[in-house]
């Protein structure tokens, strides 16, 4: 495959596939063993990860990257064989996050900012090294009745575009990840609040991206469609979520930027899917407007395979399907009949 960014961008948003975010940290996926009674031991990590990577039929056809954890960058199957060797033979580009998690932003209550810059240069070259083409940085931006403060947002996007600068420097396609949360337990975050939030973000986001020299065709943008709060009280039609995503995304993505792939951020399954595909039907876009899911991926195949061996099968299936319908949803085909008929 093509060494230049701008062409591994555009492989990692290619027709019909997306991204398989299976990043999640040590303590991410203990929660997530946690809730089928797994113990997070490196074996069980690397069996999990394992049944999702061997599974050909998702692999081949609908999935473009995958975000890697670093422990998993440099794992090996139970066989010997590097799992970067399993992602590449699918057809895959093996990605790779890289920053140090979300810290208290000092004296500004809930809010925080990503770190992780320090050091990001020599840790950059180790993993383009070990395979890594593209790397993920996600910053969170929390709604309250009194955030998010422009120094949360600001410090953020300064963050992530210093982050992607570098990323360029290496020959490493950047995921840029400014997430609006909609979880917290905030009566005010309705949609149009989702809305106005994300705007704010993704405006200032690509200020600071353009002051750090990044190529706005060697990066992937993957923000958080615009839902309103979990706890809101409040629900929003597929249209809704649809059109007032799409016109954030049109008021402040340049159409320079190959591709956006969306994260799935606590919305079910069936949502994730349905909200995709709307907009994939409903509008002509300038860019590839696809998936980057982690839980809206993995949920139905976790618990398919509840940590036993004689269920990586079952476990494959789900994985199958969530990834074809959300394949689909990325071409605006998506359909009820078709998410039932399986
Ligand atoms: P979710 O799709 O579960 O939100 O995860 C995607 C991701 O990579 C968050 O950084």
């Amino acid at each position: 495959m093509s060494e230049r960014i701008e062409d591994i961008a555009i492989a990692m948003v290619a027709e019909g596939q997306g991204i398989l975010a299976a990043d999640e940290s040590t303590g991410t996926i203990q929660k997530r063993f946690d809730s089928i009674k797994v113990e997070n031991t490196e074996e069980n990590r690397r069996d999990y990860r394992e049944m999702l990577f061997r599974d050909e039929e998702a692999m081949n056809n609908y999935i473009s990257g995958v975000i890697l954890f670093e422990e998993t960058l440099f794992q090996k199957a139970a066989d010997g064989t590097p799992f970067v060797d399993l992602i590449r033979k699918a057809g895959a580009v093996p990605g790779i996050k890289v920053d140090k998690g979300a810290m208290p932003l000092p004296g500004a209550g809930i809010e925080t900012v990503t770190e992780g810059l320090d050091g990001l240069r020599e840790r950059l070259a180790k993993y383009h090294a070990a395979g890594a083409r593209f790397a993920k940085w996600r910053a969170v931006i929390a709604i309250s009745d009194t955030t998010p403060s422009h120094n949360a947002i600001h410090a953020n996007a300064h963050a992530l575009a210093r982050y992607a600068a570098l990323c360029q420097e290496a020959g490493i396609v950047p995921i840029v990840e400014p997430e609006v949360l909609m979880d917290g337990p905030h009566s005010t975050h309705d949609i149009a609040r989702c809305e106005a939030v994300t705007e704010w973000a993704l405006k200032e986001q690509f200020q600071e991206l353009y002051y750090a020299g990044v190529k706005l065709d060697g990066m992937i943008l993957k923000p958080n469609m615009v839902v309103p709060g979990q706890k809101s009280g409040t629900s929003a039609s597929v249209e809704e979520v649809a059109e007032r995503t799409v016109r954030v995304l049109k008021n402040c993505v340049p159409s320079a930027v190959p591709g956006i792939a969306f994260l799935s951020g606590g919305q079910s399954d069936e949502d994730a899917t349905a909200h995709l595909s709307a907009m994939n039907a409903m509008y002509d876009l300038p860019w590839k407007l696809t998936f980057s899911y982690g839980r809206a991926l993995q949920a139905a195949c976790l618990s398919a395979w509840g940590g036993k061996k004689e269920n990586v099968p079952s476990g494959q299936m789900a994985f199958t399907h969530r990834a074809r319908m959300n394949s689909l949803a990325s071409l605006g085909k998506w359909s009820i009949e078709q998410e039932k008929s399986a």
